[in-house]
């Protein structure tokens, strides 16, 4: 197995392994705690094999929202047919940060690619904060913010490309709202990351809004910078899992008029604590 990192900031490809192989797991978790962001080129793997694989990180989390794969239920698909204009995953954010456990890592699986584009783009939480200043990082220190699903898939959105055509659903189900620290302390490797996104964060506990706006909207600007971020080029086959406690991610819609289809599975997290 040989990994290959991305960029400075995050990611790496991993060639040459087969993720059926439970004695290939130890070597793969090792690569997604260092890198956050591993792409498994190559798979030749079955939606039970894909469970299988997801299982060894922790209890599957079911989404509510997304539409599941009929044979399998605990997969959510991940589908933009090429009549279709709205991806799923278009804005920055990091998965389930609604939940008071937000989910540890998000696993997708490529079952058709278009011929170009479709790529998902992640952002470094760690290397974010890392950057800060130390006057910023004090300021920051002891924050909490809001988080909320009502806004993404509430009733608001039944309007959304992705909701008439069924791929997004369960309107009716958005009505978690969680708090957590604005930089938290990772679970698997202790080290200091902002927990804010553009798309679930609502406000910072405590302060006006305008006050949270413009904190917010300077850490989202500073986190958006090309030094502290990797992109991922698809091909039919790869597998690629994120940490949802160290990274956002977002799927880049650049590809009007092809088909793209991944299957996605969801792995269960904790509460998360301040750093
Ligand atoms: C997602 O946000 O889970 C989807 C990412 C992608 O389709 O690239």
């Amino acid at each position: 197995m040989e990994i290959v990192p991305l960029t400075g900031g995050l990611g790496a490809e991993i060639l040459g392994a087969d993720l059926k192989d439970v004695d290939q797991f130890a070597s793969i978790k090792k690569a997604f705690i260092d890198f956050s962001v591993i792409t498994i080129r190559s798979q030749e793997i079955t939606p039970d094999d894909l469970l299988q694989f997801a299982r060894q990180w922790g209890e599957i989390n079911v989404n509510r929202f997304f539409s599941k794969l009929d044979s399998h239920p605990e997969i959510a698909v991940v589908l933009k047919e090429a009549d279709q204009t709205g991806a799923i995953g278009e804005e920055w954010h990091t998965d389930h940060a609604y939940d008071h456990a937000p989910a540890m890592g998000s696993i997708l699986h490529a079952i058709e690619t278009p011929p170009y584009g479709g790529d998902t783009a992640f952002c470094s939480m760690s290397a974010a904060y890392d950057a800060l200043s130390d006057g910023f990082k004090s300021i920051l220190d002891g924050m909490y913010a809001w988080h909320s699903s009502r806004h993404v898939f509430g009733q608001s959105q039944a309007e959304t490309d992705a909701s008439k055509s069924g791929r997004i659903g369960n309107a009716d189900q958005a009505v978690q709202d969680a708090l957590h620290p604005v930089v938290i302390k990772h679970p698997l490797s202790g080290r200091s990351g902002l927990f804010v996104n553009p798309q679930f964060t609502i406000g910072i506990d405590g302060l006006s809004k305008a006050e949270s706006d413009a904190i917010l909207n300077m850490l989202y600007a500073h986190c958006q910078k090309p030094e502290f971020q990797c992109r991922v080029r698809w091909k039919n086959g790869d597998v690629t899992m994120w940490d949802n406690r160290a990274t956002w991610h977002k799927a880049i819609n650049d590809y009007q008029g092809f088909r793209r289809y991944m299957n996605r599975v969801t792995i269960e997290g904790c509460p998360l604590n301040a750093a």
